[in-house]
C-alpha cells in the first residue's frame, strides 16, 4: 500500500501542500521573464516548490521551456558549462536528431559528440572540448537565448544549489562572465536557488558583486502549523486512518514545522498506527527517528570544536547575549571576538541561523538530540 507521506524526494501531487502564494509568484516571474533568487535552509522545500511552479506555469503559458540544472555536484567551471549546455539542449527537444542539429548550429565550433546513454533515453551525454569552451564560453552562455529567440520561446533556466558556484576557483571572474552575458538576454530568465543564505546574500545583495540586483529575492519560509495540521489529518483520512487535530499539531510542533521532518515523523507515526493515532504512538515514532539519526548526529558533533560545542550548550540553555563577561566565563567561550567567529562558522556549517535577531538551531531533531542525549538538559 502506498504510504501517505514523502520525504527525501520532491513533494509532488498529493504530497505537496500549500505554498500557493509562492507558486503564484514564481509562475508570474517565469511568464514575465523576471529573474528569481530563492533562498531557504536545506529541506524546507525549494526544489519541490520550483518543480511545482514549473509544472503550473508550463500548463498556463505554452511559450515556456524549462531547463533544470542541479549544481549539487558541480565543482568547476567546466562542469558548469557542461551541465548548462546539456540542460539547454535537452530542454530544446526530446529527439536526438533535432538536438544534434541544434548543437551543430549553435556550438558548431566545439563539434560536440552527442549520444543518449544506452538503456536510459533520458540521459544525454555531451562531449565537448572543454578546454576550448573555457577559453570562450560565451557561445554556451548565450545558447539558450539564441534557441529561444529562434523558436519564440521563453526559456527559464533553473539552477539548484547555486551556492556551489561561489566556491569555484576565480569565482568572481566567473560570476562576472555569467552576469555580463545573462543580463543581455531577452528571451531567457533565471531561477537560481540554494541554501547558504549568508553566502547567497553576499552574491546577490552586495553592491560590489557581479550579481548585485540580479532579480527578485525570495526567502522561503517553513509551512505553517495550521497548514500542517490540515495536511496531516487529510493524509491519514485518505488512507483510512484517523488522527485528531491536537495530535496532528503535536507532530508539527515536535518537528518544529520543518517540512522534511514533519513528513518523516508523520510517516513514522502513521506506520505505527492501526486505526487511530495517539500521543504515545507519536512519542514512540519520535524516539525511533532520533535513534535512527543518532549516529549521524554523533559524527556531526565530533566534528565540532570544544568551543563550538560550548556555544551550542549556552544557546540551548537560553543564552542570547553571548559576550557578557559572565557568559564567556561560565561557558568557557574565550573572548567576545571569539564568539563572533564561532557564530560565523556555525552558520557556514548550516547548524545555526538567525531570524529577526534571534538565533536558532536549523535542525530540530539535532536540537532534540543535543538536549536529551548529549547535554542531557531535558528528558
Ligand atoms: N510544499 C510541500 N508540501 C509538503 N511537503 C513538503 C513541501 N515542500 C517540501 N516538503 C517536504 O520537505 C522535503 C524536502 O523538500 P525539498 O524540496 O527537497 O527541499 P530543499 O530543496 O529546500 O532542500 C520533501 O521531501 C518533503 O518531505
Ligand atoms: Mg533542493
Amino acid at each position: 500500500m502506498e504510504t501517505p507521506f514523502t520525504y527525501g524526494r520532491l513533494a509532488v501531487l498529493n504530497n505537496f501542500t500549500n505554498r500557493k502564494k509562492e507558486v503564484q509568484q514564481l509562475t508570474e516571474n517565469f511568464s514575465m521573464l523576471v529573474n528569481t533568487v530563492l533562498i531557504s535552509p536545506r529541506r524546507w522545500g525549494k526544489s519541490s516548490l520550483v518543480e511545482k511552479a514549473t509544472g503550473e506555469a508550463a500548463k498556463k503559458d505554452k511559450q515556456l521551456r524549462f531547463c533544470m540544472i542541479d549544481a549539487f555536484n558541480v565543482r568547476t567551471e567546466e562542469q558548469f558549462y557542461q551541465q548548462l549546455a546539456t540542460g539547454v539542449l535537452k530542454a530544446s527537444s526530446s529527439r536526438l536528431e533535432v538536438i544534434a542539429e541544434t548543437a551543430k548550429a549553435f556550438m558548431g565550433k566545439f563539434i560536440p559528440r552527442l549520444s543518449f546513454s544506452p538503456g536510459n533515453q533520458q540521459e544525454l551525454a555531451l562531449s565537448l572540448d572543454w578546454k576550448e569552451v573555457k577559453k570562450q564560453p560565451d557561445d554556451i552562455l548565450n545558447m539558450a537565448e539564441k534557441i529561444a529567440a529562434k523558436n519564440n520561446w521563453k526559456f527559464i533556466i533553473c539552477i539548484d544549489e547555486f551556492q556551489n558556484i561561489a566556491s569555484f576557483n576565480h569565482q568572481l571572474a566567473f560570476q562576472k562572465k555569467l552576469r555580463a552575458n545573462w543580463q543581455k538576454h531577452q528571451h531567457v530568465a533565471y531561477c537560481l536557488f540554494g541554501s547558504k543564505r549568508h553566502m547567497l546574500m553576499d552574491v546577490f545583495t552586495n553592491a560590489s558583486m557581479p550579481f548585485y540586483k540580479f532579480g527578485d529575492l525570495m526567502f522561503l519560509e517553513k509551512i505553517t502549523k495550521e497548514d500542517w495540521i490540515k495536511f496531516i489529518i487529510k493524509r491519514f483520512k485518505d488512507t483510512g486512518k484517523e488522527i485528531s487535530k491536537d495530535n496532528a499539531a503535536y507532530i508539527a510542533g515536535l518537528a518544529d514545522c520543518h517540512p522534511y521532518y514533519v513528513q518523516q515523523l508523520a510517516q513514522q507515526s502513521w506506520l505505527r498506527t492501526k486505526q487511530d493515532c495517539n500521543e504515545a504512538i507519536i512519542n514512540d515514532a519520535l524516539e525511533g527517528l532520533i535513534n535512527q539519526l543518532s549516529l549521524l548526529f554523533q559524527t556531526k558533533t565530533e566534528e565540532l570544536t570544544t568551543l563550538q560545542i560550548n556555544f551550542l550548550k549556552a544557546m540551548l540553555e537560553g543564552i542570547n547575549q553571548f559576550s557578557s563577561k559572565e557568559t564567556l566565563e561560565k561557558y568557557d567561550l574565550g573572548t567576545s571576538g571569539n564568539v563572533v567567529k564561532l557564530k560565523k562558522t556555525l552558520v557556514n556549517k548550516e547548524i545555526i541561523d538567525f531570524r529577526k535577531n534571534a538565533i536558532f538551531l536549523l535542525d530540530p531533531m539535532y536540537k532534540n538530540w543535543l538536549e536529551t542525549r548529549y547535554f542531557k538538559l531535558k528528558r
